[in-house]
């Protein structure tokens, strides 16, 4: 697929996409917004691809949206082109979406990683919100999930303060799930991503759903969602081929049906 700002390719049932305007530190232009919500779809509807990687590449993840592209802008031009509503395309993929984060992952940069549902981070990523030195604040979740991911007062810290969180501080605040030498991040972003596609893809769906519904609803009704879908997966040929190869003490087989 001929992109401008990013590059995207798909390993087996793995999609990879890389951001890549690299002379401006991977700024989120729309364009560049558009390319990655389109390679997304893409991937979605692909049914070979079960797992997804999103990288900035070795140096940097993303320095945040572009800040040239929105200086003159007005609110209602940001209202009508709706700069932020646009990663609904990201957060709409039901399969399971790794960040790949080495170098600057600031404001939307950041914002596009938690995003995601697994973050790999380099020793060299460096995350934050510092929309705040800018005269705005975070528009694409920064003060929404920061709070549900690590708590009100890092979220205030993250967002006021305006500074950066090391890769092996977010860590420690359960932001990223491994901290890996920058070489390999991507590497081990893939490896993983090869073994959740190893998996039933339904059941992968099923998880994916489950788990963010508790993030939007009551316990009660986030438990009634979690039932629904364990019922549902009873319905799958991937359930039957799972247990029997269990008893049958074989390794399954899962097409996603
Ligand atoms: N938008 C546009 N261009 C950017 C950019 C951004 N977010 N971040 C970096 N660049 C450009 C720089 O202007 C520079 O371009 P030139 O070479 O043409 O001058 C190039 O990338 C390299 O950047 P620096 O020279 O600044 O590199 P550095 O290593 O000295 O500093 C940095 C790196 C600390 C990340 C610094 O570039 C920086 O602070 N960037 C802006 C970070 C930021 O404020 N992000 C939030 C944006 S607002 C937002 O994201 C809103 C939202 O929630 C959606």
């Amino acid at each position: 697929m001929g992109y401008e700002f990013i590059l995207s390719e798909v390993d087996g049932a793995v999609g990879l996409v890389t951001l890549n305007r690299p002379k401006v530190l991977n700024a989120l232009s729309p364009a560049l917004m558009a390319e990655v919500t389109d390679a997304l779809g893409h991937m979605e509807r692909d049914e070979a691809v079960r797992a997804v990687v999103i990288t900035g590449g070795s140096r940097v993840f993303a320095a945040g949206a572009d800040i040239a592209d929105m200086a003159e802008r007005s609110s209602v031009d940001q209202l009508l082109r709706d700069q932020t509503g646009r990663w609904a395309g990201v957060t709409s993929l039901t399969k399971p979406l790794l960040a790949a984060v080495n170098g600057y992952a600031l404001g939307g940069g950041c914002e596009l990683a938690l995003m995601c549902d697994l973050i790999i981070a380099g020793d060299t990523a460096r995350f934050g919100q510092p929309e705040i030195n800018l005269g705005i604040i975070a528009g694409a979740g920064g003060t929404q999930r920061w709070p549900r991911t690590a708590g009100k007062y890092l979220a205030m810290e993250v967002n006021l303060l305006g500074g950066q969180l090391t890769a092996q501080r977010a860590y420690q605040l359960g932001l990223v799930n491994r901290v890996v030498p920058a070489e390999v991040t991507i590497e081990v972003a893939r490896r993983l991503a090869r073994t959740i596609a190893g998996k039933p893809p339904l059941a992968a769906r099923m998880i994916k759903e489950s788990v963010n519904q508790s993030l939007e609803t009551p316990l009660q009704q986030g438990l009634a969602v979690e039932r629904r879908n364990f019922y549902f997966l009873f319905a799958t040929e991937d359930q039957k081929e799972g247990m029997r190869a269990f008893l049958e003490k074989r390794r399954g087989t899962f097409r996603g049906r």
